[in-house]
């Protein structure tokens, strides 16, 4: 059990007029994007559980009034029991996502992200529940052939890791054809940024993204980074990405669970900002905001590291009404900064 000073109490205002209430279990909620939708869930009225192995989810990421269960999803027994309590729709974002270590450790990606997903989609299907929205990446595109990259651009991944999300996507399309269960893959571009109000504490422990790895250079936990690659055929020479604040992403799964309950098709839509930064302009940004001078070296290129990827979702902008809210990176910055000190 919980100590009740560890779970974070949230105010959540009455429900809108003519609204449904969904019930929703958030299957990797204790973790970094996931505990941001269980606090859009609860903000917008809906009423959230947490299924968490907590192996990187965090009891800190916790709310009070999202009941928890501590399980893995390789425990079918379990997710079975726990579906079985009239759930109107899962979202899944448990999954292993370390890129390079998905290319040294397979079976850890197969078992985790492949079964442990297949295990999800079974537990619905025997218990009723036809609504799930997935955590999907851009990673299944692979190096991209046009900017920005839409949804129907080819899927190459080029890492196990976007393999298994890629694959996942299949089998949700083959359960909604055999089992009537209805998706959204939501393929994420660079998460970054935390809830604004401070709500969530949980930092990610050893972090393998450029932000937190600027965060921590700039708080001294780090004694400097290097930048990977100044050669690109980009403005500065440096790698440009799409970041999107974590809780715009966390508004698109609650806008894709309501769309979905009210009988949207399936859908896989991107979500980015359609705006992309530099690596060099992330870190002259982070200086501004923390007031640090960070030390960076400038090193060779990582492998598989497109110039320059950019969302376009125009897609769920349409379908969902969706449009990221935070998008001055200085203000992301911010967000993440608060964190560290
Ligand atoms: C961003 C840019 C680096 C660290 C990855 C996965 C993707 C998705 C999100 C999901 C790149 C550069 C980084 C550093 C640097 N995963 N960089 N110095 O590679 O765009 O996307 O995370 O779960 O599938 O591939 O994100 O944050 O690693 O890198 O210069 O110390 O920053 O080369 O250009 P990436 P990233």
């Amino acid at each position: 059990m919980l100590r009740q000073s560890e779970k974070t109490v949230l105010f959540i205002p009455a429900l809108g007029k003519g609204r449904k209430m969904a019930k929703v279990l958030v299957i990797g909620g204790a973790g970094y994007i996931g505990s941001h939708v269980v606090k859009a869930l609860l903000e917008k009225g809906h009423q959230a559980a947490v299924y968490d192995n907590l192996s990187t989810g965090q009891k800190v990421n916790l709310f009070e009034q999202a009941e928890f269960i501590e399980g893995d999803i390789l425990d079918s027994g379990l997710l079975f029991d726990t579906l079985r309590n009239g759930f109107d729709a899962v979202v899944h974002l448990a999954a292993k996502k370390a890129v390079g270590e998905s290319m040294e450790k397979p079976n850890k990606y197969s078992i985790n992200n492949i079964q442990g997903s297949l295990n999800i989609l079974m537990a619905m299907a025997e218990c009723g529940v036809r609504h799930i929205v997935f955590s999907s990446s851009a990673a299944v595109y692979g190096m991209p052939e046009y900017l920005p990259v839409d949804e129907a651009h080819p899927l190459n991944p080029i890492n196990y890791y976007g393999f298994t999300k890629l694959e996942i996507e299949k089998f949700m399309d083959w359960y909604d054809r055999l089992k009537d269960m209805r998706y959204v893959a939501l393929r994420y571009f660079n998460a970054v940024g935390y809830d604004s109000e401070g709500k969530i504490r949980g930092k990610e422990k050893n972090p393998q993204n450029l932000l937190p790895i600027i965060m921590e250079t700039a708080a001294g936990v780090r004694d400097g980074m290097s930048v990977f690659g100044s050669d690109y055929d980009t403005r500065d020479g440096t790698c440009i990405r799409d970041y999107i604040h974590v809780s715009d992403l966390a508004s698109a799964h609650v806008l894709a669970i309501e769309k979905l309950i009210e009988g949207m098709p399936s859908a896989v839509l991107n979500l980015g900002t359609g705006e992309g930064t530099s690596v060099k302009e992330m870190i002259d940004a982070a200086e501004k905001v923390t007031g640090k001078k960070l030390n960076v070296t400038y090193a060779g290129r990582r492998a598989g590291d497109p110039a320059t990827l950019i969302a376009s979702s125009e897609k769920a902008r349409n379908l969902l009404g969706w449009k990221p809210q935070i998008t001055d990176i200085e203000e992301i910055i911010r967000t993440t900064w608060n964190l560290e000190h």
